[in-house]
């Protein structure tokens, strides 16, 4: 977290600060899984430096798991691979992928890197999870076709008001679910589904319009996209509301004037990432058992399947007094990360025991689709982050600085990023400089209150340098990868 009185001299230059500058010397590389039609499996690719990206494409033999940490593009590495050869060999086997996929109707949809504690050795090449579905899949209808559930692990979202939406089997639109029928019992199942472990708080809500809507049907699917059906209005226009956490409430307000020091309660979401007894980055509570972070905060398949590596600490305001430790028993990377640009930089960390809920920890709140915090609003970033651009040494106090929504085409303009920030990521800082996060930070929340709550709308990913003038930090926008976030906590299979 750089915070920096406008009034002082700028923070000095230093070029060393990294894109995704990696919180360990030993972060060398990123290993990830594809999306559709995107890189091949197994494919690891090094931290960019900013400016200008640069990309080192290294080729392993799919396979076969160097142990340990690689060197950089193959200088030394028998398991690399040099030359035409591997390109060859990688083109081949990219067009046997391809074309098992059209032959046997496989969906890369779900591709991920799952890491999970059997695969707890580093030994191990981390299982790419393709999922495969048969030829007439029907999405959303309720059962589960596909393997690995992809068929019907994006059917539920939260619009405005958290009204409960269902995506129809039939056309794939998102529809508001009806009140009528609806009880405690669908309102735990259907945040079970989803992965929360209870309901916190669910009404009826009064729909505008005589709006089309789904009626409850059944009480044998375990889905709740499998116990609906289209109705052109719902009964007496009410439809359903569903908050699956009590989210997003600061236990304390009060703030050390002047100082940026956070207290205790004040951001109980703030999660404290620590690998090898280090905290490498930040991450945030969403329910007892989730939390997100950056991708780039798991570079390494070396370290990145050392789960029984990381720890979480929760509740925590002050490095010097941790608590004990929360364990990980998944670590699941965005496979659309693209460690190059840096696009969709969010992982999702399932916990070995549900974190104890407390006035000191709190889950924050995701926002609700096409919820929309507007260019200029004042939000909160918090970290345990340096304090100095280019110290390298994380700040012992968590540090909290309001940053200032920034509009994207300004974000992308040539003084600023010139192009660097895609649809999935968001800008705040201040263009004036001043008020940034920084390394070591990474992961953690930038947070807007809307309703009375905090919501959880940037997750902090990049920038060059901390702190200067027109290079605001960048955030991954949270809006943009919450399917991404739900389909991983669903377990529908
Ligand atoms: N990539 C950094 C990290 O790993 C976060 C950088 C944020 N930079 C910024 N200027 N806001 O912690």
């Amino acid at each position: 977290m750089a915070k920096h009185d406008p009034k002082e001299p700028p923070p000095p230059y230093y070029s060393v600060d990294v894109h995704t500058q990696p919180p360990l010397k030993s972060y060398e590389e990123v290993v990830y899984g594809v999306g559709p039609g995107l890189t091949p499996p197994n494919q690891p690719r090094y931290i960019p430096q900013y400016p200008p990206p640069v990309v080192v494409h290294q080729v392993t033999q799919p396979g076969i798991s160097p142990s340990g940490k690689r060197k950089r593009c193959c200088e030394s590495n028998a398991q690399c691979y040099g030359g035409s050869g591997g390109a060859l060999l990688l083109l081949a086997l990219l067009a046997l992928a391809i074309w098992l996929g059209v032959r046997y109707g496989t969906r890369l949809a779900t591709a991920a890197i799952l890491y999970n504690e059997d695969n707890d050795d580093r030994t191990e090449e981390p299982l790419p999870s393709f999922d495969t579905c048969p030829n007439n899949t029907v999405q959303c209808d309720g059962i589960v076709e596909c393997q690995l559930g992809s068929d019907e692990s994006n059917c539920v979202r939260f619009g405005e008001g958290y009204s409960l939406q269902v995506r129809t089997s039939e056309d794939g639109r998102f529809l508001p679910v009806c009140y009528e029928g609806w009880d405690e019992k669908y309102a735990k199942q259907t945040c079970t589904q989803l992965g929360f472990s209870n309901s916190f708080v669910t009404k009826a809500v009064k729909s505008k319009g005589q709006s089309i809507g789904l009626t409850l049907t059944s009480r044998s699917s375990s889905l709740i996209q499998g116990a609906v059906n289209v109705s052109s209005s719902c009964p007496s226009r009410e439809t359903v509301s569903l908050q699956c956490e009590n989210c997003g409430q600061q236990q304390s307000t009060s703030r050390i004037i002047g100082g940026s020091i956070a207290e205790t309660g004040q951001w109980p979401w703030q999660l404290s990432l620590h690998y090898r007894g280090s905290h490498v980055c930040g991450a945030v509570l969403i329910s007892p058992d989730f939390a997100v972070s950056a991708a780039h905060c798991f570079p390494s398949k070396a370290l990145a399947s050392s789960t029984r590596f990381w720890k979480v600490y929760a509740g925590v305001v002050s490095q010097d007094n941790l608590p004990e430790p929360y364990l990980v028993k998944k670590i699941f990377l965005n496979e659309n990360y693209d460690s190059r640009t840096n696009d969709q930089d969010v992982a999702l960390l399932r916990l070995k025991s549900p974190v104890v809920i407390n006035e000191k920890i709190q889950p924050v709140c995701l926002p609700t689709s096409g919820q929309q915090f507007l260019p200029g609003y004042t939000c909160w970033t918090t970290g345990f982050g340096t304090t100095e651009a280019g110290s390298g040494t994380a700040s012992k106090d968590l540090m909290e600085v309001s940053v200032k929504l920034i509009d994207t085409q300004v974000c992308n303009s040539p003084p600023v990023y010139g192009g660097a920030v895609t649809n999935n990521m968001i800008c705040a800082g201040d263009l004036d400089g001043g008020k940034d996060s920084c390394q070591g930070d990474s992961g953690g929340p930038l947070v807007c209150q809307g309703d009375n709550r905090w919501h959880l709308v940037g997750i902090t990913s990049w920038g060059a340098g901390c702190g200067e003038k027109n290079k605001p930090g960048v955030y991954t926008k949270v809006s943009s990868v919450l399917p991404w976030i739900y389909s991983k906590m669903q377990k529908v299979k």
